[in-house]
């Protein structure tokens, strides 16, 4: 299956995709690595000779124009399946038109817990003892679509953001591997699914 990737910041999670599609095995490709902004994360696939696109809201007259211009970009890559890793913008309806039922996203959460942008920090604030990592069908809400795979990462009494967020992290790398995985045709590898 193909894959395109869209990231806002050091790409982790993206750089755990592309070790996978390392494998022959493995039944997707990343074929193509898009950001809102220059973001460090898009080093992991240039490194790879994998195309990468910016598409920043800012280079666009309002929303709606840089909804449009992201899904172009996006299906110029002929995407089977779209992964938000840590992208950190609200995609708007031309992108869920274009993808949605096959665009998914990683959250630092156990959904419907704590969406937004700041789960992590909410879920020490809650006093949670128990938080996780979840991959979920976006729809039109911020972090509501259906969940595809949830897995759970304690909370430490000294825990602080950066170390829960690092604890998270590392669980979410397996669990976007496995739904990847899981969601491709297995054994079509880097072609467009009929
Ligand atoms: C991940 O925890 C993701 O769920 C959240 O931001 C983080 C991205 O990390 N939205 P990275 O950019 O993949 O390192």
């Amino acid at each position: 299956a193909r894959v395109v990737v869209l990231l806002s910041g050091t790409g982790s999670l993206c750089a755990a995709l592309l070790d996978a599609t390392d494998d022959p095995a493995y039944p997707a490709d990343v074929v193509a690595v898009g950001a809102d902004r220059p973001a460090a994360g898009l080093e992991h696939a240039a490194r790879r000779g994998i195309p990468t696109f910016v598409s920043a809201l800012g280079d666009h007259p309002d929303r709606a124009a840089w909804d449009r211009a992201l899904a172009a970009s996006i299906a110029a890559f002929e995407p089977d399946l779209v992964v938000s890793a840590g992208f950190m913008k609200i995609v708007g309806p031309a992108v869920l038109d274009a993808f949605g039922g096959r665009l998914i996203n990683t959250h630092p959460a156990l959904l419907p817990a704590f969406p937004g942008a700041h789960a992590v920090r909410d879920a020490l604030a809650a006093g949670a003892t128990v938080t996780g990592s979840s991959v979920h069908v976006v729809d039109a809400g911020v972090d509501t679509g259906p969940v595809l795979a949830q897995r759970e990462v304690p909370v430490l009494p000294d825990d602080d953001e950066p170390r829960l967020h690092e604890r998270i992290k590392a669980v979410e790398r397996e669990l976007l591997v496995e739904t990847v995985a899981r969601l491709a045709a297995p054994g079509t590898r880097g072609t467009s699914s009929p």
